[in-house]
């Protein structure tokens, strides 16, 4: 691979097109990012309100990755329907445009998540043959898993003209000596076993979280350690979904060496039944997680 990659090179290879399309994007994305604060009258699938942001960013990615071809099918976090790209295309791409949108608000750190699968939405995380996640941080850096393998990328660009991705760090893995965990939901609405992991958890290890998945998971993959948004009292089925956030970040996690679960069994493995499902979500180093699936 050369250290840097135009991500408007030409492939007829659809995996690597999506990947490209969304780094090219980020720049643009991060930088319209000001202007779009505001709250709209519009709720998502899952029916949180929708920012400007996260409508725009939508439509920008859509138009841009069912134009690809090989890409059959297109789903967003932020539309109710799956997308026919009237292609015969093999693959399926599902993205949450900007994950953890309410950080745009207080002007903390947000993502753009993207699952590329073989296969009809909605589709099992052992589906998928790519997945990556832009983190919009002090910089622009994006991680893929492809084939096993993960590379750290720094997104270069101000968005008015071709972006960049230089790879920093090829081969990336959990660190052996986990440092950090971040759980979501309110304290006193976790379950009595998550409760009782976390209390174990909090001995150990350091807390880092910021209440963006992306940013959270970026953390424990960069120290190693836990991420969870876990089961709920309220909403045992948790809160992030499985097609956009669940999948993406198990793959990306499993590759890097560490592990994912539902509180059974790993993310990857999980039935997929509809396009906006919701599944608690464990990903982070292999014995934080076993420990986690041993306490259930
Ligand atoms: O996309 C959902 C999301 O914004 C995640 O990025 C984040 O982990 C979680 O929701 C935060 O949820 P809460 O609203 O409970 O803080
Ligand atoms: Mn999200």
């Amino acid at each position: 691979m050369s250290d840097a990659e135009s991500p408007n090179a030409k492939s007829s290879d659809p995996i690597s097109d999506a990947i490209d399309v969304v780094a090219r994007s980020a720049p643009e994305i991060r930088g319209g990012l000001a202007g779009r604060r505001r709250k709209t009258d519009d709720e998502n699938a899952s029916g949180e309100t929708q920012l400007a942001a996260d409508v725009w960013a939508d439509q920008l990615l859509a138009e841009r990755l069912t134009a690809i071809e090989g890409v059959g099918q297109f789903a967003s976090e932020e539309r109710e329907e799956v997308v026919d790209c009237g292609d015969d295309g093999d693959y399926a791409v599902a993205v949450d445009p900007l994950d953890g949108s309410s950080n745009l608000v207080s002007n903390n750190s947000m993502g753009t998540i993207l699952g590329v699968y073989d296969g009809e939405l909605p589709a099992s995380g052992r589906d998928l043959v790519a997945a990556a996640y832009v983190l919009y941080g002090p910089i622009t850096t994006m991680v893929v898993a492809r084939d096993g393998e993960v590379t750290e990328y720094v997104v270069e660009g101000d968005g008015d003209s071709d972006a960049e991705r230089r790879a920093v760090r090829e081969g990336v893995t959990l660190p052996d000596d986990p440092t950090v965990y971040g759980f979501g939901g309110r304290v006193p609405d976790w379950t009595d076993r998550f409760a009782d992991y976390a209390s174990d958890v909090e001995d150990e290890l350091k807390l880092r979280y910021g209440g963006a998945m992306i940013g959270d998971v970026n953390q424990v993959v960069t120290y190693g350690g836990v991420f969870a948004y876990p089961e709920l009292q309220s909403r045992p089925e948790g809160k992030l979904r499985l097609q956009f956030e669940g999948n993406p970040i198990a793959y990306i996690v499993e590759s890097a060496g560490g592990a994912s679960s539902n509180g059974e069994e790993s993310l990857l493995d999980a039935d997929a039944e509809a396009i906006h499902q919701r599944t608690p979500v464990y990903v982070g180093n292999e014995d934080l997680v076993d420990r986690l699936e041993a306490e259930f």
